[in-house]
């Protein structure tokens, strides 16, 4: 872990079903699909450890078994490719093994992505987190997204949602934000809305799927209403703090994939590929 590094948790909610994917989701966990040879949560996991976490808490759901496998010892495996070529190819996950600490609680049903959060407070307790989504895929050349939000946090010490201008016809398929640019890129947040459409955007500015919370949006989250969709939005939860002016947007350097989708999916095969390849 890196020295005094202010943020030690980062929470997954991975209880998802990945419809998306059917039928490969039918029984195997979307966030094990791979990008290459590393399934999506990996790549999550390991840009919360460059950004100095070492306590990975994971919401999971039925089915969702093969995550906690994967972040476990496989003995027989590593016992018959011990001295072959293919060792190196489990440096990383035992690496991650090695360095971190995961927990696992279960979300029995599914209310929403504020929900899975507040399902993951005994996980965290009281203390500021971060939060990776897993099906969007962030890369960078230089520092993880974290990273650069975890240097945002010592700044401000309030909550910080990673946002991205998109094209105003996809409102209706993010958290929106509107605020006041306070540093290049950097917004305090006075509106958020989860998933309008266009006509009632506040913006195009989109919060993809990273966030630092402070822990009193967990009582917040005990008192808010299903809004959206019937659940319980994070994106209103958030909305509460934003009232005390205690919510950062962030426009994050780097690049994202919305591996949720398949077009996201494909790209971010393709380009991680070439990327390899070089
Ligand atoms: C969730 C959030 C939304 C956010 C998005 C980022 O939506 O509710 O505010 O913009 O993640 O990926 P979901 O994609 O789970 O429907």
């Amino acid at each position: 872990m890196k020295k005094n590094s202010s943020i030690h948790v980062c929470l997954f909610p991975a209880a998802g079903y990945g419809t998306r994917f059917l039928p490969a989701t039918k029984a195997m966990p979307k966030e094990m699909l791979p990008i290459l040879t590393k399934p999506l949560i990996q790549y999550g996991v390991e840009e919360a450890m460059d950004a100095g976490m070492n306590t990975m808490a994971i919401v999971t759901g039925r089915g969702k078994r093969a995550i906690e496998d994967h972040f476990d010892v496989s003995y027989e495996l590593e016992h018959q490719i011990k001295g072959t070529t293919k060792e190196k190819m489990l440096a990383d996950i035992r690496h991650i093994i090695d360095k971190c600490t995961f927990a696992y609680t279960r979300q029995v049903e599914m209310k929403g992505l504020g929900h899975a959060i507040l399902t993951g407070e005994p996980l965290v307790g009281n203390q500021p987190f971060a939060v990776i989504l897993a099906d969007d895929l962030c890369v960078n050349d230089s520092e993880g997204v974290l990273t650069q939000m975890v240097t945002l946090y010592n700044k401000y010490q309030c909550s910080i949602v990673a946002i991205e201008e998109i094209n105003s016809k996809y409102t209706d398929k993010y958290g929106i934000i509107a605020g006041e640019e306070i540093e290049n890129g950097i917004y305090r947040v006075n509106t958020m809305v989860e998933k309008p459409s266009p006509a009632d955007a506040p913006s195009n500015l989109a919060i993809i799927g990273r966030y630092i919370l402070t822990p009193d949006i967990f009582e917040i989250l005990k008192n808010t209403k299903p809004g959206k969709s019937g659940e319980i939005q994070i994106t209103d939860a958030l909305m509460e703090q934003a009232k005390s002016g205690n919510v950062i947007a962030y426009k994050f350097q780097g690049k994202r994939y919305d591996c949720g989708s398949i077009d996201g999916y494909v790209q971010a095969t393709v380009e991680l590929y070439e990327k390899e390849k070089k």
